[in-house]
């Protein structure tokens, strides 16, 4: 195993042999949670604490089960309710729970940056669950490792990921990562949900569906992010619908053997059709709930790993 990171703020900094690490302790947490007694002791002594200053269905509860199933002391911090609201910045909240002793810190938040910044004050091991539109590095992870088990490799693939890029950390986390495994990417999407110069990180750029889905391996959907849009990016939902949505029709452009992937949580009918989301011949999308489960134990136990000999090494 080769992890040599504090912290996992993202997946710009880390290195194709420390994703491997991180994907190839998933398969084995992947093994363990289908087992009958899902647990193990790689955080046992631990206290993890999750603080979301957003909302979150699948990731927070993943990854509270995550460290429950390794038997770390879990804590949730209701955000909502704490002295956030009271005018307590992002700094102070970090200081009073850094003086709780946690070892793992997990945190939402929807300013890019923020979550860098709140590692640099505490002591523990940060995991970032989203900042803004910048990282969501686990979501990545389960990407790739829901790729890699479906597919049988994470490279020389094409990958189409299509829809409001503009707003979406998944898919420049995807965009590292898929890049550095050395996979085809295309972005689909309207201009107006495409940032600019796309084309020179090596991905190809199209406007229509149709033609960026020409014989991909894997297409993944994005949510159109509603609560970061705040103007018109696109004429109506219906109208996005007919051009971008993910329908049978559209779908049949892809390899006969494509898989589909969205993060959720998903607007049915706007960027993707019911039927094609519950397709289980195609899409993958529970796959990916049960890989981030793993994927996050896997990254957890690893941080708790260079944790502990950083601790014995000052001791
Ligand atoms: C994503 C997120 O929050 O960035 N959701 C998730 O983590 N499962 C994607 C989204 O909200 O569209």
């Amino acid at each position: 195993m080769t992890f040599r990171q504090d912290h996992l703020l993202g997946i710009e900094p880390l290195a194709q042999d420390e994703i491997l690490s991180i994907l190839d302790l998933a398969d084995d947490y992947v093994a363990l949670s289908r087992s009958r007694e899902k647990h193990a002791d790689a955080l046992r002594g631990l206290t993890q604490i999750n603080m979301f200053f957003e909302n979150s269905t699948r990731t927070q509860s993943s990854f509270e089960l995550a460290g429950k199933r390794l038997g770390a002391d879990v804590m949730n911090m209701s955000m909502q309710a704490s002295s956030i609201k009271k005018g307590e910045t992002l700094i102070d909240t970090a200081l009073t729970l850094n003086a709780m002793r946690p070892d793992l810190l997990v945190v939402r938040h929807p300013h890019s940056g923020a979550v860098d910044l709140l590692a640099q004050k505490v002591n523990c091991a940060v995991l970032n669950a989203g900042d803004g539109r910048h990282e969501h590095p686990t979501q990545a992870l389960l990407d790739a490792l829901t790729i890699r088990r479906a597919k049988g490799r994470l490279h020389r693939l094409n990958i189409a990921i299509c829809g409001d890029i503009a707003h979406s950390r998944v898919a420049r986390s995807n965009l590292i990562l898929l890049g550095k495994m050395e996979n085809r990417l295309r972005l689909i999407g309207p201009p107006t949900l495409m940032p600019a110069g796309m084309s020179e990180f090596g991905c190809e750029v199209y406007e229509d569906m149709e033609e960026g889905l020409k014989d991909v391996d894997v297409v993944m959907m994005l949510r159109l992010q509603k609560e970061r849009m705040d103007g018109g990016f696109i004429p109506s939902e219906r109208e996005y619908y007919h051009r971008y949505g993910l329908d049978a029709e559209k779908l049949a452009f892809a390899k006969p053997d494509a898989i589909v992937m969205h993060p959720g949580p998903m607007n049915r009918g706007v960027e993707i059709d019911g039927t094609i989301a519950d397709d289980i011949n195609r899409s993958v999308i529970q796959e990916q709930v049960e890989m981030g489960v793993a994927v996050r134990m896997a990254a957890m136990d690893l941080l708790a790993r260079n944790l502990r000999a950083k601790r014995e090494a000052a001791a």
